[in-house]
Formats: structure tokens, C-alpha cells, sequence
């Protein structure tokens, strides 16, 4: 039971972006059939045909990924209240969460038999089903267990979360459409017609956002002072990238007779698109892991302890002795348990910091961030040298992700296999751990086929795109993870350099994405744009900070 309570805060924001990200979908889908394709009254020919039986069987799979995502995290939530707050099977049916996930599974499923034409009924059902999805997702928002303003934030987060469906779930049918359909005519009128779907949609997910974001973020301190804070600022900067992207596909379109290579272009815009998108929804899902700024009234940090904390100084390029390490807290559990001392009361499932770190344990993971810092600012400038067409020589720069994958694995937890007591096996209950590792084998992958790319060695366009794709899925896994509330103050410092960084890290995967999938005379911005973000990603390490 301790190894699930262990994982269930980095689970439960996971598999709230696993429901949010297949709400979308699923949503998106019946927005899209019913207010792009079918008053387009489509030819009934046959790749119309194939194409709408793509678009339901997307709806389809996204609504059943949803019903199995809400079966999954409705069990994990009634399980760890049934064992923390020892409450019956009876109780826990008649609970909020309860409710709302049987609801939105009684939808989706639905959806999806509908979807799969199991059951007949018009489609202009469907929306009663869409509109039953979202009443269940803001069923469970932070809206619904606020006592003042409970209505205004209701309709806002259900309006922000039904716009972020029209447009951004709506991407992938357009390019399921795009990608399916020779007729340029029949892909003009249906890239048209979304393309005002997506500008009404845009100025209602921004609308609903700031008035979600003015509610629940009381000052321009709590913008800065709170995670909450923090990660809305983060979802608007991607929401600028984002209408960045969307104004030049909004220009291509609106070309009195787009050409075959500008739909290429439209293709790939949406596709960065989609991917970003979907990191924002992520980033989303980590908001419901904390309370809203409002609620935060103390701890909050200050813009002297943030300016104390990011001054940047001369990195630490010397590592204290393993040996002058304090006790992991989780060694500290272990031991008490095998004492039969009781575990302690109030403390947050997965999130176990409870002793403040010593000056050696600061200076080890200081250390540790400076020579990964070291390491990627080389790979950003080696790839910049590379740019330039003048060092052919710098095309290796991908091999040095080999060393700090090594790097990572060696020092990241030091109590653990190879440096410390722990066996390799047995330290995988430790979620941290969990996430170290699965980061180093992320570089090995990483390292390994970019250079076999960009030495030859493979030349797929398919193998190509590992790379920014693992880029982008890292970035926004690092948006994703979830808080322990161990030190509120502490885990918001660490947050400020968390967020750059992976914000970098999304933009240099989708940069790399769009230079690789791009017409070649549209890859200059992009082929400059993800090696500069590399450095950048240097750079915040070498000026990570803990004191
Ligand atoms: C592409 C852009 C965006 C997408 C896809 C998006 C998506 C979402 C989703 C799915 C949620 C619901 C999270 C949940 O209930 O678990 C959410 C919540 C929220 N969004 Fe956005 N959003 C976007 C842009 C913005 C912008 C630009 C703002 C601010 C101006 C904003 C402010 C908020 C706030 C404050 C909440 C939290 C509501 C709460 O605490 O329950 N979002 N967003």
C-alpha cells in the first residue's frame, strides 16, 4: 500500500491529463462534425467516406480512452479513501468525484458506440453527450468546491474547456481531413470553415481564462509568489505560441487560392499545433494538483526571495563526498516502519521531502545541475556551430546526451544503486527516483538516434522525428509532475527554474519538428530557433540554485 500511496501524486496529475487530453479529443470530434463537416455537405464519394469513417473512429477511440481513464483514476481515488479515511464502498459511491466520473463514463461510452454506428442515433445527440463530458470534468474543478462565485467559475471553466476542445481538439480531425483528401477544394473549404471555428474558440478558451485567472489569482504577487501562479503564466506563454502558429496558417488560409505546397505548410503548422496544445492541457492538469492562489495566502514567496534565490553566481564545479549526505527521508520511513512506528499523519502520498535539506545535500544537486548545464550548453552550441554549414566536424554533438545520461544515473540519487545502499530494483518504488531514470533512458534514446540521423547512419524522415518528439514529450512531462507540499516555498524555487526549462524544452522539440517536416525553403526560423533553446536550457542549469 505505502509503494501505491508512494506513486499517487505523480499518477493522479498524469492521469488527469490523460482525462482532460482525451476529453478534448473526443469533444473536439463532435465539434468538428457537426460544425465543419456536415454543413459542408461533402460529396458522397468515396474519400469523403474514408475520411469520416477516420473522424469516428478517432471520436470513438478518444471516448473510449476516456470512459478507461476515468474507470482508472475514479478506482485509484475511491481505494485511497477507502484506506487513508476508512470509509466504506458506501460512502464513497455517494461522492462528488464519484458521481462526475460515472457520469462521463456513461457519456463517453455512449459516445463511442454512437460514434462506431453501434447505436443509431443523429448526431446532433451527440453534442447532449459533449455537453454531459465537460458538466462531469467541471464537476470535479476547483469551480464546484468554492462557495462564493461557484456559478460564473462553473460556466467559465466549462466554457474554457469546451473552446479548448473546438480548437485545439478539433486539430487532428482537420489534419486527418487534410491528410485524406486529394480534392484541394474540398480541403480549402474544410481548412476555411475551421479556421473561423478556431478564431471563436481562441476568444472564448482566453476570455474564460482570464476571468478563471483573475478569480483565482488574487495579485500580481500571487502571479510570481505561487505555483498556481506560475503555471497559468506558462500556459500563456504557450497560448502565444500557439496563436503565433495559428496566425500564420490563419494568413496561408486566407490566400485567395491556396497552393499545393502551402497546404504542406498549413499541415504542419497544425501539427506543432496539436503538440503544443496538448502540452498546455498538460500543464493544465497540474494546476488542479494545487490550490489556487487565492487559497494561498501564506507562504507565498516574495520578489526579494526570488531575486536572492535566481541572481545568478559562478557555478559549482566542485561536488562534496557522498559520504557527507543526509539521510533520505524515505530511509528514515523505512527504518521507522521496520520499527513499527506509525507512519506519519499528514503528509501528501508520493511527495515524502519532510527534512530540509543539509549545506552537502544543496551543494551535491547544485553541482549535479551545473555540470548537465555545462553539457547542454555544448550540445546548444555545437549544434549552433553545425548550423552555420562551416563545421561539418560538430555533427556528433548528439553523443554528448550519452554522457549525461550517464552523468544523471550516476548522481541523481545517491542513496540509491550504483553510489548508494539501495539495489537498483528495490529503489523503482521511489517515484523521484522513477522519474531520474526514466529521464536518463529518455537521453540514451535521444542521444543515440539523433546522431545516427544526422551521421547517416539512418535516413528515415520517421527515425528523424525521435528526436524532437522525445524533446517535446520531456518538456512537457517536466510541466506535468506533480508538487509535494512538503516546503510550499522551496518546491515554488525549484518550480522557477522547472518551468523555463521545460518550456524550452517543448519549444526546441517542436522547432526541430517543423524545420524536419517544413517545405525545405520554409526552414530557416525553425533550424536557428531549437539549438538556441538548447542553450538556453544550458544556461538555466549552470544558474540552478538551492540556497
Ligand atoms: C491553448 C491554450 C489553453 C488550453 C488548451 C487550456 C486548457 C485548460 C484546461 C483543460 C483546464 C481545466 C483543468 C482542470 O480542470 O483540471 C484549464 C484550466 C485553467 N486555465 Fe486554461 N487553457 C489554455 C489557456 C489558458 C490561458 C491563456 C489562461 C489564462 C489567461 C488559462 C487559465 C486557466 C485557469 C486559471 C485554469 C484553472 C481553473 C481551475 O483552477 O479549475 N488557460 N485550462
Amino acid at each position: 500500500m505505502s509503494e501505491l500511496l508512494n506513486l499517487f501524486g505523480f499518477l493522479s496529475v498524469l492521469l488527469r491529463a490523460v482525462t482532460l487530453a482525451t476529453q478534448t479529443l473526443a469533444v473536439g470530434g463532435v465539434v468538428f462534425m457537426l460544425v465543419v463537416a456536415r454543413p459542408l455537405r461533402l460529396p458522397a464519394d468515396q474519400s469523403v467516406e474514408a475520411m469520416q469513417r477516420s473522424w469516428k473512429r478517432l471520436v470513438a477511440v478518444s471516448a473510449l480512452g476516456l470512459a478507461a481513464a476515468q474507470v482508472i483514476s475514479v478506482g485509484i481515488n475511491s481505494a485511497v479513501l477507502m484506506a487513508t479515511a476508512d470509509l466504506s464502498l458506501g460512502e464513497v459511491v455517494g461522492a462528488n468525484f464519484f458521481l462526475a466520473g460515472a457520469v462521463s463514463v456513461m457519456a463517453s461510452v455512449s459516445l463511442a458506440l454512437v460514434a462506431r454506428d453501434s447505436i443509431h442515433l443523429e448526431w446532433h445527440w451527440t453534442l447532449a453527450l459533449a455537453v454531459a463530458i465537460i458538466a462531469a470534468s467541471v464537476m470535479t474543478s476547483h469551480a464546484v468546491s468554492r462557495t462564493e462565485a461557484r456559478a460564473p467559475l462553473a460556466a467559465a471553466t466549462a466554457l474554457h474547456q469546451a473552446a479548448t476542445a473546438a480548437w485545439v481538439g478539433g486539430l487532428p480531425y482537420l489534419l486527418l481531413g487534410l491528410r485524406r483528401r486529394s480534392d484541394e477544394g474540398v480541403s480549402e473549404a474544410i481548412t476555411r470553415r475551421f479556421s473561423r471555428l478556431a478564431m471563436v474558440a481562441v476568444a472564448v478558451l482566453g476570455t474564460a481564462g482570464l476571468v478563471l485567472s483573475l478569480f483565482y489569482i488574487d495579485s500580481p504577487a500571487a502571479v510570481y509568489g505561487t505555483a498556481y501562479g506560475l503555471m497559468v503564466s506558462a500556459k500563456i506563454v504557450l497560448f502565444c505560441v500557439l496563436l503565433l502558429l495559428g496566425a500564420l496558417n490563419f494568413k496561408t488560409v486566407r490566400r485567395s487560392r491556396p497552393a499545393t505546397m502551402l497546404f504542406e505548410r498549413l499541415r504542419c503548422l497544425a501539427e506543432a499545433e496539436v503538440g503544443i496544445g496538448f502540452t498546455v492541457i498538460l500543464a493544465a492538469a497540474a494546476l488542479t494538483s494545487v490550490p489556487p492562489a487565492v487559497d494561498l495566502q501564506a507562504e507565498r514567496l516574495s520578489g526579494i526571495e526570488i531575486g536572492d534565490r535566481m541572481s545568478p553566481r559562478w557555478p559549482r564545479l566542485n561536488s562534496p563526498g557522498a559520504d557527507e549526505l543526509s539521510e533520505p527521508t524515505q530511509q528514515t520511513l523505512k527504518k521507522a516502519q521496520a520499527a513499527g512506528a506509525p507512519l506519519p499523519q499528514s503528509f501528501l502520498p508520493g511527495g515524502i521531502a519532510t527534512h530540509p535539506n543539509t549545506p552537502a545535500d544543496i551543494a551535491w544537486s547544485e553541482y549535479n545541475h551545473h555540470w548537465a548545464g555545462l553539457m547542454v550548453l555544448a550540445i546548444g552550441l555545437l549544434a549552433l556551430c553545425w548550423r552555420t554549414g562551416r563545421a561539418r566536424w560538430a555533427r556528433h554533438w548528439p553523443l554528448m546526451f550519452l554522457a549525461l545520461a550517464g552523468f544523471i544515473l550516476l548522481r541523481a540519487d545517491p542513496e540509491n544503486w550504483p553510489l548508494g545502499p539501495n539495489g537498483f530494483w528495490e529503489s523503482f518504488a521511489d517515484s523521484e527516483v522513477l522519474q531520474h531514470r526514466a529521464y536518463a533512458a529518455l537521453l540514451v534514446a535521444f542521444g543515440l538516434f539523433e546522431w545516427m540521423v544526422r551521421t547517416d547512419r539512418v535516413r528515415s524522415t520517421r527515425a528523424a522525428l525521435v528526436f524532437p518528439l522525445i524533446c517535446a514529450v520531456g518538456g512537457a512531462l517536466l510541466l506535468t509532475h506533480s508538487h509535494s507540499l512538503g516546503n510550499v516555498k522551496e518546491e515554488l524555487l525549484a518550480e522557477f527554474s522547472h518551468v523555463p526549462l521545460a518550456l524550452a524544452g517543448v519549444g526546441a522539440g517542436w522547432s526541430r519538428w517543423l524545420e524536419l517536416r517544413l517545405p525545405p525553403a520554409e526552414r530557416q526560423v525553425p533550424s536557428w530557433i531549437w539549438p538556441s533553446c538548447f542553450v538556453l536550457i544550458g544556461l538555466l542549469l549552470l544558474f540552478y540554485r538551492e540556497s
